[in-house]
């Protein structure tokens, strides 16, 4: 099987495909194109290749991003749908019996509490008149980039009732960390490390503020409750899912990609305690409950033998070194939110200033 990277960001791909020839003595070709623009290309693609499957990341996959302005949101919502629609259409085109692996988000259950378990994609329910069903958990967004997984997650089920096609989704927690076992081997490896309000993770823009010295940016009281997951195991779900695929006419597999859950401020406590950080706790730039619960079930990979790594303050301090040895490229204007989930939100927030920001006088910044 051959493994390609598809993607419309060229830099660094070179040297991280060169590397990882040096490294492993494989080579992963590498084609740029627009999933969601580029359809013929696509088309083409998998039928050279016939691939067994595709693992789609395609997507524009930050909330904070997509809730800017009309620009992003529409932006968001016409990349991400469209580009799952036309992988979807190619496939069917190409007449290859590829299992897409898509990555999802924990997002599409919604961030309220719902006062039990959240199961794995599908849900009993007792329709009207007593009629017993199991259906496609209820889709409960908190931005325009989680509509979009939830509106991927209705083509899955069209396509696959009305094609055949075989489909995974993968509904991810939050991703931490920065290494896998594989990008360690080599520093040209290294995955991309966002620290910023529109990019940034919540545990990894803790573990970059808390290695600057900079006090930990929490929105709200920090009670929202959300799903972690370490990166490697990202990796690892990955490996399971296209090992383990639905059969032919199957419904869409959905599996609960994460590792455990955690409270923002709980989380933030630990990043203080070891880095000797306060916590600031600022305006929430978010429109979402200000603390919610959160039980997820994960069976389903713990079935097929994931044992998840879990917040860990000995895995923290790999963070910590990556943040050290970068820290000069740190820009403290990006560190505050620059998004607002509505009018509302953005006058809560009008007295956070980009520029109060500021690192220790040791810390060159990089210009
Ligand atoms: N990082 C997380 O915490 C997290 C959590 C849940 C789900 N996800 C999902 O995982 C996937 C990967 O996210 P990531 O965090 O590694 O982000 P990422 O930005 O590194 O990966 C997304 C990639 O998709 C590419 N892309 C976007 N639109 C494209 C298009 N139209 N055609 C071709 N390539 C396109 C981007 O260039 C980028 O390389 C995304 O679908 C994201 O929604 C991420």
């Amino acid at each position: 099987m051959a493994f390609y990277g598809l993607g419309i960001h060229e830099p660094r791909r070179q040297s991280r495909v060169q590397a990882w020839k040096e490294v492993s003595g494989k080579e992963i070709p590498f084609i740029n194109l627009d999933v969601a623009k580029d359809y013929d290309l696509l088309v083409q693609l998998i039928k050279d290749e016939q691939p067994d499957s595709i693992v789609h990341f395609a997507e524009q996959r930050a909330a904070p991003y997509s809730q800017k302005d009309s620009k992003t949101k529409r932006y968001t919502v016409d990349n991400n749908v469209g580009g799952s629609n036309n992988l979807c259409c190619a496939v069917i085109d190409a007449d290859v019996d590829a299992h897409i692996v898509h990555l999802g988000t924990m997002g599409v259950y919604g961030y309220g509490t719902s006062g039990g378990e959240i199961p794995e994609g599908y849900i009993d329910v007792v329709l009207p008149g007593g009629r017993e069903s199991n259906i496609l958990h209820p889709a409960y967004p908190g931005s325009v980039y989680h509509a979009t997984k939830c509106l991927d997650a209705i083509l899955w089920q069209f396509y696959q009732k009305n094609d055949n096609l075989r489909v995974t989704d993968l509904h991810q927690g939050i991703v931490w960390g920065t290494n896998t076992p594989q990008t360690v081997l080599d520093e040209r490896l290294i995955n991309r490390f966002d620290y910023d309000g529109d990019y940034g993770t919540v545990l990894n823009r803790f573990l970059m503020q808390g290695a600057m010295d900079v006090p930990l940016t929490v929105y709200g009281t920090g009670g929202q409750t959300r799903a972690f997951i370490h990166v490697t195991d990202t990796a690892r779900c990955i490996e399971l899912a296209i090992n383990n695929p639905p059969a032919k006419g199957e419904r869409v597999e959905i599996l609960n990609q994460v590792a455990e859950t955690r409270r923002v401020r709980d989380i933030a406590e630990m990043v203080a305690e070891m880095t000797g950080v306060e916590a600031n706790f600022i305006p929430n730039p978010r429109q979402e409950a200000a603390e919610n619960e959160l039980d997820v079930a994960n069976r389903k990979f713990r079935s097929l033998g994931l044992d998840p790594i879990t917040l860990d303050k000995g895995l923290f301090e790999e963070v910590t070194e990556i943040v050290q040895k970068y820290k000069s490229r740190c820009d403290p204007k990006k560190i505050l939110p620059a998004s607002f989930w509505n009018k509302k939100r953005a006058e809560e927030c009008a007295s956070l200033d980009p520029n109060s920001i500021k690192l220790k006088e040791d810390v060159k910044v990089e210009k």
